[in-house]
């Protein structure tokens, strides 16, 4: 570098070069992320980079509970698969945390269960959440992680767990995460016995997580996933698919995804899932099959990436819904307008009595080649609210609709200072930077856009953008 004339005058534009860099790595910035180890007495950093807090520590979040809980602490903590299984709190009757929310809208719900201890092993317990019932007698024997994706109306997010008579309840952390606006879309291709239509109304639904599949590519852990996720492989649920009619493709080139649509991001779903898929030759049929809870209603979201074909408009095939036709010879190219792009279809399908969920791909002779005629990047399955009040429908279960008032200036300070300790000062100018990037960028109506009513606000949310992914 050249001696500079006046070192003041490079500082600037140094100074704004270091901050633009750390915007191109920033990702998905969520207004609300609250990450919770129950039961624990120290914050617990998770291989992706998250750092979860004790559920007793930070302002944001309030513990209510009218009786003794417990945190209860893992035999030998060290030899467990995540830290997070390391500690759970339990209630022996109602309890429920009160969860600030800044930005209302979709969040992403995530509740982890490891049962550690035969007690929690039996436990049986309802799960609710703004005064709808999740989880309706609920046990988990081995270890499982719940996500709800559900409409937030409120300042507060109050989750309730209730024992079942003579039980516990336990939970072992909580995440409860702003969705980006594109995660959820309006309307979708109902699939019945009699054909398909269009419905809407999909975005104001509460949906439990069932299935996310990565076709014919690897596990995609949350360290992976913009969303923090989890994508696994699709070959446990194949079904007698002859070999000869199927090909399994990954993609080493760019992922083109649309600039600045509400439709589509990475946070729908990041490269690693689009940049694999399995093929249908025009012959063929490829079916896989999903264990689900009988008489229920599903989203089924396929995804669908052309990363095979050389030249547009080569792909044409058929997409089967629970054994139903339900788009005949889909044309990608012309859903797209570019190879490489990534693209989502949102089916939603009643399944009575089997429980079992089948989903296909099937050839057309309308393809250009015989070998290739349609392809699968990826599937996620998640079960949908059929009454207003509950997933498994209506319980007596009297859930605390109770919000508390809003926030004292003294509790908002606290959780400002909460803040401060976990992000450093560098991180809060460096994200308020970008953020107002962002919001000059998109004219200040997009999902980071929301307008704040303080100054304050903008820091106090800051603190929740730590951990954005370091994997790009
Ligand atoms: C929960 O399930 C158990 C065992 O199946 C049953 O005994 C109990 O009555 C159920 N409780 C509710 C509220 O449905
Ligand atoms: C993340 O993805 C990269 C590239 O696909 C892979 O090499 C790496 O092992 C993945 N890391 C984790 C923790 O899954
Ligand atoms: C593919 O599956 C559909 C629906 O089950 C069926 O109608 C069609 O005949 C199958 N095609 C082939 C080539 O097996
Ligand atoms: C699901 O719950 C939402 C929110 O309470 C409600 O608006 C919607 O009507 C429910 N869906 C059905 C099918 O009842």
């Amino acid at each position: 570098m050249a001696s500079s004339p006046s070192s003041s005058a490079l500082a600037v534009p140094l100074l704004l070069g270091l901050l633009f860099s750390a915007a191109a790595a920033a990702r998905f910035a969520p207004a609300d992320n609250h990450l919770l180890a129950c039961g624990a007495t120290a914050p617990t950093v998770l291989p992706d980079g998250r750092r979860f807090v004790p559920d007793s520590g930070c302002a944001s979040t309030r513990l209510r509970s009218p009786a003794l809980t417990l945190p209860s602490t893992a035999p030998n903590a060290a030899a467990q698969p995540s830290p997070l299984h390391a500690a759970a709190r339990v209630f022996s009757c109602r309890a429920s945390y009160d969860l600030a929310v800044r930005r209302r809208g979709y969040h992403i719900l995530r509740l982890h269960f490891y049962p550690f201890d035969p007690a929690l092993a039996s436990a049986r317990f309802h799960v609710g959440a703004a005064g709808f019932l999740l989880l309706h007698n609920f046990s988990a024997p081995t270890p499982v992680v719940k996500e709800f994706i559900l409409p937030v109306h409120s300042d507060v997010l109050v989750l309730t767990f209730v024992p079942d008579s003579g039980s516990n309840a336990f939970i072992n952390a909580i995440e409860l995460i702003s969705a980006p606006e594109e995660l959820v879309g309006d309307i979708g291709t109902r699939v019945t016995l009699g054909g398909a239509d269009q419905i809407k109304g999909l975005s104001s639904q509460v949906y439990e997580m069932l299935y996310r599949i990565n076709v014919a590519g690897r596990k995609v852990t949350p360290f992976n996933d913009t969303l923090w996720r989890t994508w696994v492989n699709d070959g446990n649920f194949l079904v007698n698919t002859e070999s000869s009619s199927s090909r399994v493709w990954s993609f080493g080139g760019r992922i083109a995804y649309p600039k600045d649509s509400k439709l589509m991001s990475r946070e729908v779903a990041p490269d690693n899932v689009y940049n694999s898929a399995r093929s249908v030759s025009s012959q063929g049929n490829v079916t896989w099959g999903f264990t689900v809870p009988a008489a229920s209603r599903y989203l089924v979201r396929m995804h669908f990436c052309d990363i095979v074909s050389k030249v547009l408009n080569e792909l044409y095939f058929d997409i089967y819904v629970n054994g139903q036709l339900a788009v005949k010879d889909f044309d990608i190219s012309g859903a797209t307008g570019f190879l490489a792009h990534p693209y989502y279809i949102d089916f939603v399908v009643d399944v009575e009595d089997e429980g079992t969920l089948k989903l296909a791909i099937g050839g057309s002779k309308n393809s250009r080649s015989d070998e290739v005629s349609g392809i699968l990047n990826a599937l996620e399955i998640m079960r949908m609210n059929k009454t207003s009040g509950g997933i498994d429908g209506d319980f007596a279960v009297a859930l605390d609709k109770e919000y508390v008032a809003s926030k004292g200036i003294g509790e908002f300070a606290r959780s400002l200072l909460c803040g401060f300790i976990f992000a450093g000062l560098v991180v809060v100018l460096v994200m308020f930077v970008v953020r107002l990037r962002t919001e000059l960028r998109n004219n200040g109506t997009s999902w980071s856009g929301q307008p704040m009513d303080s100054g304050n606000g903008k820091l106090a949310r800051a603190y929740q953008l730590v951990p954005t992914k370091t994997d790009f």
